[in-house]
């Protein structure tokens, strides 16, 4: 689903990603790690559309995506979470939800006036997946950290995209709402590919697949956790950093 071919970002004269080949498939479920400064960031970036690359490709669906905007990324499938949620404070859980949904369906903008059965439907669904359709009245003010990282999921399930990018999801929650994250992701990623950034060595034992080692922008190592913990590099560059923190 997502290739990136000696891709390359050079701010001034340092390397903040370097000649990178990494891929994801279709319906899976990628994690990222890596120490802080890694180029963790950078690459979602990339591939999002925020920084334009200084060499290299980033294929998607077999279309060259290299130096589009975000908003043409976002058409294309893919979605991103940012760190801190950017949600309507003033409004609902559910009108959260809704506005999110009429963004990206303006065609059906005039069905939305009636809210027909099968949008209620939808935004119903999100709800239930987030954790919050006890709360949809709720006015997201008053939403807990976690609350409103899990609304930001919800908008962003809206949009529908085909490949969901998480920037450290958990940073800033309590350990009860970190697993409820991972619950939720898993369950969100069944029919959509997911690549995650994180730090939290206890969620992503909990979450992940495979896992792709990034340091000092480049390629560390990739494989199942079980062998990427065992890696003897990478507990040098990630694991003892980890310890320090
Ligand atoms: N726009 C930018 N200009 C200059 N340096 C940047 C920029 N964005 C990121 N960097 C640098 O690139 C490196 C990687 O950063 P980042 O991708 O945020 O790392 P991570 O997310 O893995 O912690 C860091 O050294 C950071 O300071
Ligand atoms: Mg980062």
């Amino acid at each position: 689903m997502l290739q990136t071919i000696g891709l390359t970002v050079q701010f001034g004269g340092f390397k903040a990603i370097s000649d990178l080949d990494f891929s994801v498939n279709r319906g899976e479920l990628r994690v990222i790690l890596g120490p802080n400064g890694a180029g963790k960031t950078t690459l979602m970036d990339l591939i999002t559309g925020k920084t334009k690359p200084t060499s290299g490709r980033i294929v998607y669906n077999g279309r060259e995506i290299a130096g589009l905007e975000p908003f043409e990324t976002a058409k294309l499938g893919i979605g991103r979470k940012f760190q801190n949620p950017h949600v309507f404070d003033n409004m609902t859980v559910s009108e959260n939800i809704e506005v999110a949904f009429r963004g990206f369906h303006r065609v059906f903008k005039a069905l939305f006036y009636k809210k027909s059965r099968e949008i209620k439907e939808r935004i119903n669904d999100i709800l239930i997946t987030i954790n919050l359709d006890h709360q949809s009245e709720r006015m997201a003010a008053s939403l807990s950290h976690g609350e409103r990282q899990w609304l930001e999921i919800g908008m962003l399930l809206a949009q529908d995209p085909e490949l969901i990018i998480l920037d450290e999801p958990t940073a800033g929650m309590t350990a009860d709402e970190t697993y409820k994250t991972g619950e939720l992701i898993r369950s969100v990623f069944k029919d959509r590919s997911v690549i995650v950034v994180e730090h939290d060595m206890a969620f992503v034992r909990q979450i992940a697949d495979i896992v792709t080692v990034l340091h000092q922008g480049r390629f560390l190592a990739e494989g199942p956790l079980s062998e990427i913990e065992r890696n003897a590099k990478v507990q040098e560059v990630y694991l003892k950093e980890d310890a320090h923190a």
